[in-house]
């Protein structure tokens, strides 16, 4: 039994939690939901368990989201989380080293960074080490990071829209936003109310948005009808919502974000400009699976865009890529006092 280590690979995401291992790729893919039980303030259930309690649960156990807007918003309960979620991806016993590399949004503060490394620790981690999302995303997206090529990666999360220009290992410029899928789904429950005097809840207006939501025209669109609560009599009440209601209720948080991505084009030296015009814009993260999301951009920049392979995965992805090559050549300049 000597001293055996296992790298672990964590995109811990306001809405999604990935975890890959060096050697088996990605073992867990999980919501970043915990049920807890308020009396005895225990962890009842964790991840996809969790989620299916949200909004449903008894009086005395909560589903709560420990993550808002990218970022931890409940130490206590994301360290619980991640030991559950790191426990059931490794087998580790005393002798083992958890050594693990784990996701911030750029431009993230201090204090922010420090709670992901400590409830990574808290976790079970004995080493941490840190990389910007955006950075992962492009990795994933087997963007050429290292080299003198300017690549453009837009990742619209749960919580979070990162965009990021990288070049030579490092990120030139990039802002973040905290509006992204989640701000979708409370844009569709404000509409609802509005137009329809109905109130739904978060799972409502995000299985709209996945059924008919849009962020530009599409072939086939349709309607659909959804269930909630009359505003005024409190009452079981059914309308139906249209393609074309959905995209104007989301208008407001997309046009956030086009202006975010706008704004970092226009920081951009002119020739990293020149080889983002050639390659293209490249969304991921799940908001890119949005209908139309990927037009919408061009159409707003004028630039190419793809969509990157794998859209919920690149980031855990991009950790595993940085696990395999021992962080060599990826992203100079950063981290180096880590492992
Ligand atoms: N097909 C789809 N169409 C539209 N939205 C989608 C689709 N699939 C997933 N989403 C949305 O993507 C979001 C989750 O994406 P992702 O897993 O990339 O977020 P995250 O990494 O957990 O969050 P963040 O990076 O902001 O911390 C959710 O809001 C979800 O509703
Ligand atoms: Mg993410």
């Amino acid at each position: 039994m000597g001293l055996f280590t296992q790298d672990v690979g964590i995109d811990l995401g306001t809405a999604n939690t990935l975890i890959c291992v060096k050697g088996e790729g990605i073992v867990i893919r999980e919501p970043s939901v915990v049920a807890v039980d308020l009396k005895t303030t225990q962890v009842v259930a964790v991840g996809t368990a969790a989620k299916d309690m949200l909004g449903r649960t008894p009086g005395t156990i909560k589903a709560v989201r420990p993550l808002k807007d990218g970022v931890i918003a409940n130490w206590e309960i994301a360290s619980d989380m991640l030991k559950a979620f790191i426990g059931k991806a490794v087998k580790t016993n005393f002798f083992t080293k958890t050594r693990v590399i784990i996701c911030v949004p750029a431009g993230v503060t201090d204090v922010e960074r420090r709670a992901v490394d400590s409830a990574a620790r808290a976790g079970g981690a004995k080493y941490v080490s840190i990389i910007e999302e955006p950075m992962a995303a492009a990795i994933g997206s087997k963007l050429p990071v290292s080299e003198a090529i300017g690549s453009m990666i837009v990742d619209i999360g749960g919580g979070t829209s990162d965009i990021a220009i990288i070049s030579l290992g490092d990120i030139v410029t990039s802002k973040t936003v905290r509006v992204a899928g989640d701000a979708f789904d409370e844009a569709i429950i404000s509409y609802v109310k509005k137009k329809f005097k109905l109130l739904i809840g978060e799972r409502t207006a995000e299985d709209i948005k996945l059924s008919i939501g849009s962020a530009y025209p599409y072939e086939g669109e349709g309607a659909m009808e959804i269930k909630g609560r009359n505003v005024e009599d409190g009452l079981p009440k059914n309308c139906e919502i249209t393609s074309e209601e959905v995209r104007e209720a989301l208008k407001e948080p997309l046009d956030t974000i086009i202006e975010a991505i706008k704004t970092v084009l226009e920081r951009t030296p002119p020739e990293l400009a020149g080889d983002i015009y050639e390659k293209g814009i490249v969304l991921t993260g799940g908001g890119a699976l949005l209908r139309g999301f990927d037009k919408l951009v061009s159409f707003a920049t004028n630039m190419p865009v793809v969509i990157s392979e794998r859209p919920l995965d690149s980031v855990v992805d991009g950790t595993l890529i940085c696990l395999e090559n021992n962080f060599r050549n990826l992203y100079q300049n950063r981290n180096k006092n880590n492992f």
